[in-house]
Parts: structure tokens; sequence; C-alpha cells
């Protein structure tokens, strides 16, 4: 989504602000601006476009001053052009908002009867106008929390007044913000990686709090009004961990990373002697987790089908009726919640609000909350009773790879974890599985090193029109994500099906330019999967086969290529089966020439609804 970066200090405002808004460019991409209070007045310089069109215009022209604020847009209200760019401009006020007034039209028409004149078509302009307003005779806080009053809607806004020029206002609601406190200096953005290689303190803003960064220290403000003390966090990420360290794409480096981010995920919770898994974060005691008597899991995007993963293994090893919901339609079914059931919430970002908004619905019906989450401090994992982290590290690439298999591996631990707890997966088998779960990093690194093979395979298919992926049971969450990688980020129509329903529908597409792609691994269904092979074959589609069986067995026979993979236990075999698909969809994207890092019309974490 949109990113936010407000600086005060004694470097160059405009580097710091252009280097931090190169860093949260993949949160949106369509427009961008800085602004700079010079001599009492505001210096913008705004662009329609990527952040270098907005390079090309501060080299031409350059810009000067103090304290400044910066923005990446992604548009929501008012097409991407530059005058619906941020930062917006009234009067005295420049601000940059990330989110949505809600109540925009009302303030608007308000706004206008007052006299106000709008430049743009956006929402976050109203909200300018509103502090303008109220800014008369009163200072940059009282006008901010006047405004704070009568807005409806979520946002992160960060604020400048003209005539104070040392200071910078932020508030936030369901928007994330964070503070950085560095030597002298102060920051404040959407996402820490904008200021991270300045400084790793940083304080995290809550839902109403309001940030007033000003020497000798920024102050944080309750809804309430009151001054309160938040705690100063280190964070251990480093900057140089999100880079690209020698690989072409992000995307790319994040798949390569998958074994070090599954064993950063799994280390420290699993006890290999014992059998035994510890998570005590999980936030449940063994009574709660026995009352538990349904899970509902709530996700977006690919943590949604990391979340249909999640529902094979909890049925499966613990015996608990489990359902799997979008989260943009879970609250408008009027779901069946009680306090006996468990909301497990999956999302990388922690800030999507179609998961919040579930979230919150889910609350309101007194569930239990739990989340597996990515990023440290989001929302998210910070409202929710319990939190697992995936320890996947920053993951930039927009097409979610690294922090897909880390939910797959942070809901295999939470599965052995329950079955532990509610006695339901003996220790013989735990101690099994935790076997399987130290070999699966070796085995992605067996399956990475097939790259070129895959890359071959990418060669030979590029140009087809549409792609269609089959997979069963458990396999089956991970057709649909191998569709959506590729669709993400080569454009190419692809759908994912489970096998057994091509013959309903899908089948009809099949013709001798279509490339199928099987996930046929070793166990009680793969037969199925042959006879759903024979039906492609028979009606001359192309085959790409998946298999685990020796020298490709029986698939190797039917497909027009093959790619071997190690074989695994049945809950983490759909790791194993991810990896070669997103290469695919990477290498397709890659000799498409497409922005692999950044496809159009996407956005890494979206905060609207
Ligand atoms: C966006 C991203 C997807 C992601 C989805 C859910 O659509 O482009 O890659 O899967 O949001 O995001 P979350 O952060 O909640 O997992």
């Amino acid at each position: 989504m949109c990113g936010i970066i407000g600086y005060l200090g004694p470097q160059n405002p405009v580097e710091v602000i252009f280097e931090g808004l190169k860093k949260l460019e993949y949160r949106g991409y369509d427009s961008a601006g800085i602004a700079l209070i010079q001599n009492q007045n505001f210096e913008v310089r705004r662009s329609q476009g990527k952040l270098s069109e907005l390079g090309r215009l501060l080299s031409k022209n350059p810009l000067y001053g103090g304290i400044g604020i910066g923005h990446t847009r992604w548009a929501t209200h008012g097409r991407p052009s530059e005058t619906n760019a941020h930062p917006h401009v009234a009067g005295r006020i420049a601000l940059v908002h990330n989110g949505i007034i809600e109540n925009y039209l009302d303030l608007k028409k308000q706004l206008l009867n007052d006299g106000c004149q709008f430049s743009s078509e956006t929402d976050s302009e109203i909200v300018a106008h509103l502090i303008n307003k109220y800014i008369k005779g009163r200072d940059l806080v009282k006008a901010v929390q006047m405004a704070q009053e009568k807005i409806r809607g979520s946002y992160a806004l960060v604020i400048l007044d003209s005539q104070d020029p040392d200071r910078i206002v932020a508030v936030r609601k369901e928007c994330p913000l964070i503070v950085g406190i560095g030597d002298e200096e102060f920051f404040i953005a959407s996402d820490l990686m904008a200021f991270l290689h300045h400084t790793n303190r940083v304080i995290y803003l809550d839902d109403g709090e309001m940030a007033v960064l000003e020497h000798p220290f920024p102050q944080v403000i309750s809804l309430k009004k009151t001054k309160i003390k938040k705690e100063v966090q280190k964070i251990t990420w480093s900057p140089v961990m999100a880079e690209k360290a020698g690989y072409k794409h992000f995307m790319q480096k994040e798949i390569f990373e998958q074994p070090q981010a599954i064993i950063d995920t799994f280390r420290g919770r699993v006890s290999p002697e014992k059998g035994e898994v510890l998570l005590p974060e999980i936030g449940l005691t063994s009574e709660e987790l026995k009352d538990i008597d349904q899970i509902h899991i709530i996700a977006c995007g690919t943590s949604w089908h990391a979340a249909l993963v999640g529902k094979f293994l909890l049925e499966e090893y613990c015996r608990i009726p489990t359902t799997v919901d979008y989260a943009s339609e879970y609250r408008y079914r009027n779901p069946i919640v009680n306090s006996r059931t468990l909301l497990l919430l999956i999302s990388q970002s922690g800030e999507t609000a179609d998961t919040l908004a579930a979230f919150r619905e889910g609350k309101k019906k007194k569930a239990r909350i739990l989340a597996i989450c990515n990023v440290v401090g989001s929302s998210i994992a910070r409202e929710a009773d319990g939190v697992i982290y995936t320890h996947a590290g920053p993951e930039i690439g927009v097409a979610s790879t690294k922090a897909f298999t880390t939910q797959l591996t942070a809901l295999f631990l939470m599965t052995l974890y329950i079955g532990q707890t509610l006695k339901k997966i003996s220790r013989k088998d735990r101690l099994a599985m935790i076997q399987e779960l130290l070999r699966i990093p070796h085995d992605i690194e067996k399956v990475l090193e097939a790259e070129d093979r895959i890359q071959a395979i990418a060669q030979k298919y590029f140009q087809a029109q549409d792609f269609l992926f089959l997979g069963r049971g458990i396999h089956y969450p991970i057709a649909l994500e191998g569709a959506l990688k590729l669709k993400e980020i080569s454009y190419i129509h692809a759908e994912g099906y489970p096998a057994g329903e091509m013959k309903h529908g899908p089948i009809a597409l099949i013709d001798e330019k279509m490339p199928t792609v099987f996930l046929a691994p070793q166990n009680n269904i793969q037969e199925k999967v042959f006879s759903n092979m024979e039906e492609v074959r028979a009606r001359g589609g192309i085959i790409i086969a998946l298999t685990d069986e020796k020298k490709g067995g029986k698939a190797g026979l039917k497909a027009n290529d093959l790619i071997q993979l190690p074989k695994a236990g049945w809950g983490l075999s759909p790791i194993l089966y991810t990896v070669p698909l997103q290469l695919l969809a990477y290498h397709v994207a890659v000799l498409r020439g497409t922005d692999v890092d950044q496809p159009r019309n996407l956005a890494k974490s979206v905060v609207v609804e």
C-alpha cells in the first residue's frame, strides 16, 4: 500500500526521505512526492509513476528546506496523477496519508461551504483542509486532535505546519506508523524499512495515538490526550538483510532464502530428542485449548492458500473441525462464533485491512484469537491474544514466497503443538514428524538446484496464454498458489483447480497449446491424479508433472516435462511442491520481461477493504 516517511534532523532531508521512499516503493507505486518547510512555506515536488520519475524531477528542480515528509502512493481515491499524489497542501498544512477517509464526501461538502478549494480528487486532501481550518489560533497538536474527532475511516497521517518548522505530528488508526529514534534525529514511517539504515531504535504507535516529533525527544499522546511513555524497542533485522545480495530480483532472492527462513521459523521451537514442540506464544493454556471446538482460519491472497493447507493439517492430526474463509467475506456472512471458537488469522504483513476487519468481527463475538504473522509489531500481531511469528525476515517482492512457506511451517508447528497438548499425536509420531521437518530445508536446497531445469521448462512455455494447475488433497491449495504466482508476475491467465474438478469445466480449455501443471506426489490419491493426466493427454494437452516418485515413475511417462522432487512427509510435502512453482512463475515472468518485484496493479500490503 502507500508508503510514508517523515524526517526531522541534521541530515539533508531530501536525501533521507528519497532513500526512505525507495525502500518503501514496494508498498505502492503509482506516484510519489516530497514536501519540505522552507521559510515558513512549503516546497513540494510530486510526480506520477515510479519513484525514478520523482528522482528525475528533483534533479531538474532541486528541493531545499528543513523538516519534511514523503509518500509513495497506490491509488484508492482518484486516479494516479501528479495532482492526486501526496503530500497535499492546504494553507499552513501539508500532509501525507495512508488509508481511507470514509466520510470524506460529507466533510468535503462542509469545507466547500467554508470556501475551501480542492486541487485533487483524494480523500486525503480533505484532512489537510480540515486541520488548516482548525489551526487558526491553535497549535498543530490541538488542530490535529480536532480533525481526528471529525474523520471516520483508517489512516496514518504525517503532518507539517509551515508556521511551526521544528515539529512533525503523526497519528494512526488501523494503519501502521513507527517512530525511529536516531542521534539528534527522528523519523516516522509506515514501515521501519524506510529508516532502518539510520537507526534500529523504534517506538510503535498504537491505534489512536499521536506522535509529536520534536527535540529533545518525541512525545506520544494517547487518544485521551494525555502524554504516555512508550517503550523504545531495538530491531534486530539488519538493512543488509533486505538488499538483493546478488540476485536479479528480490523475488528470486527470497525463493532462495526459504531453507534459512524455515530453519529460523522452527528454530528453538522443537525438541527432536523429546519429540516436543514449544509454542508458549500461542497464548492458550492446555485447558483453553481443550475447550476449543472449532477453528476458523481467515486470510487473503497467498496467506489464504496457507490457510487451506492448515485445514488439512488441523483436521487430520488434531480432529478439530476447521473452516477457511476469505477475510473479505467472513464478516459479511454472519459466522457462527463463540468463546469456544479459535480464530486463526494468517497475514504476512499483519496489516491487511480485510483480515483486521474479520479479526474485529471474531473479537466482538468473543472468539479466541491467534495470528500467524511475519511482521513484528504489526497491527494484527499486537491485537491478537497470541502470535506465532514466521521468521521469514523482510519480504520485498510483492509476490509472496518465503512468507508463504514459513506460514506452512508455522501451521505444521501449531498442529504438532495442539496435537501434543490434546494428546492427539503420539510421541512416536511427533518424533517422526519433527525429523521430517528438520529435513525440509535440505530438501528445498535440492529443489533449488533444479533451477536450470525449471528455467528450461519456462523457456518452452513462456509464450502460452493460459496455464492450468491441478493437485489433489493437501496439494490442491499448492496448485492454487502456483496459478496465483504465475498470474501475479507474468500476467498469464492461470487457474488452479482440484484435479478431480477438472472434468466439470476447465477440461473445455484444454488444447495442444495449454500447459497443465500436475502435482503428483506419491500418496493414496496419486492414481487418481494419473487418471486426470490421461484426460489431459487424450485431448492433446501439454503436461508438466511434479512428482517425488523415483525417476519420475508413471508421472514421468505421461508428462511432456518432469520436475523431480525429494520425498517428504504428507504434512510437509506442500512446502516442497511450492518451490518449483515459484521458480516456474519467476522464470516465465523474467522471459516475458515483466516487472517481477513490482507487478502492475498489485500492492504488497493492502490496507484498504
Ligand atoms: C496482497 C499481496 C499478497 C498477499 C495478500 C495478503 O494482495 O499482494 O501477496 O498474499 O495481500 O497479505 P497478508 O500480508 O495479509 O498475508
